[in-house]
């Protein structure tokens, strides 16, 4: 089985790039611009990563992002994850990044995104990845904070595909962000958010009925409501999941406990993604071998799973045709 996710070529639809930042570059990045961490070794920092669920992670993951300063740092932190990619075979991916993270301490836009796409455009001349940036608002600062963010966008509107929604779940429903989606939506931008990861039901329906999403990320909650359930399979709405997230965060104990498998047998098209793979131990390829070594996973699958990345991945009918 590992061969065979090993060989398949594969497709990311959920992944933070901010996740992807690595102990032993948080520390050269640290050096490097003479940030102070709370951490002395990478041992330490690996240490800290024990999380009770999603708030206790991204206290941690916001802290560590504070490494981050030049155009350069964005890029170097990219472009390690590009490696991740090669090594996995994963040959298209679509990164979220989180503006207001470093805007708020004073980082300009325009640095965030040029570091990114630099090192995304090396990777389509170096290695043949092909990737698309999407920008998400963080929910736990206002609408208000969000339509800045928006407008500041707007200059980049080429770069960034797309527009999601993370952070803390629980108390910021998609209602918050009603308006600012709907002007995302005017300004041609595709859509997604994060729901049901620790939110109810009720989230991924407001995130689908308020907020026009075409893909929710995580989505595992959909599992208690067999009227949400029969809608994302007759719709075919992607979900993408995150195993190894959802095992750090506690949102299931353990890996034989978590529905993945029910979702997909359901016939919910399901996609597979590392989300914060630095905090959450493990790549793509880590998340599928996790998986397999706990559930009842076929062949089948797994090539149904990769297969779902693709068609749900925002390419043209011409390339998904040639990654299909
Ligand atoms: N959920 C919400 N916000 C996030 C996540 C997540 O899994 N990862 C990074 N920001
Ligand atoms: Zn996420």
């Amino acid at each position: 089985m590992k061969d065979l996710i090993k060989a398949l070529p594969k497709a990311e639809l959920h992944l933070h790039i901010e996740g992807s930042l690595e102990p032993e570059l948080m520390f050269e990045l640290s050096k490097r611009n003479n940030i102070k961490i709370p951490y002395k070794t990478v041992e330490e920092v690996k240490a800290a990563y024990n999380f009770t669920n999603l708030q206790s992670f991204l206290d941690i993951y916001y802290a560590g992002a504070n490494v981050l300063i030049t155009k350069q740092d964005f890029y170097d932190m990219t472009w390690e994850y590009i490696l991740k990619c090669k090594e996995d075979n994963v040959i298209h991916t679509e990164i979220f990044f989180d503006p207001q993270t470093h805007t708020q301490r004073g980082i300009a836009f325009e640095t965030v995104i040029s570091g990114i796409k630099e090192a995304l455009d090396e990777a389509k001349k170096q290695f043949g990845i092909t990737s698309e940036i999407i920008m998400c608002f963080l929910r736990h600062l206002s609408q208000e904070e969000a339509f800045e963010t928006l407008n500041q966008s707007l200059a980049y509107k080429n770069n960034i595909i797309g527009v999601g929604l993370d952070s803390s779940e629980l108390g910021n429903p998609p209602k918050k962000f009603e308006e600012v989606f709907k002007k995302a939506k005017n300004e041609g931008f595709k859509l997604v958010a994060h729901a049901g990861e620790e939110g109810d039901v009720s989230y991924i329906e407001d995130a689908l009925d308020l907020l026009q999403i075409q893909r929710i990320d995580h989505g595992v909650q959909a599992i208690n409501s067999e009227t949400l359930m029969k809608r994302l399979k007759d719709e075919q709405i992607p979900l993408t999941v995150c195993p190894n997230s959802n095992i750090e965060l506690k949102v299931f104990e353990n890996y034989k406990e978590h529905n993945i498998k029910e979702l997909l047998d359901f016939g919910l098209n399901i996609t597979v993604n590392s989300d914060d793979p630095a905090y959450f131990k493990g790549y793509m390829n880590q998340n599928f071998y996790n998986l397999c070594d706990n559930l009842p996973l076929s062949k089948e699958d797994i090539i149904k799973l990769v297969k779902n990345s693709f068609k749900s991945a925002f390419i043209s009918d011409k390339l998904k045709e040639e990654y299909l």
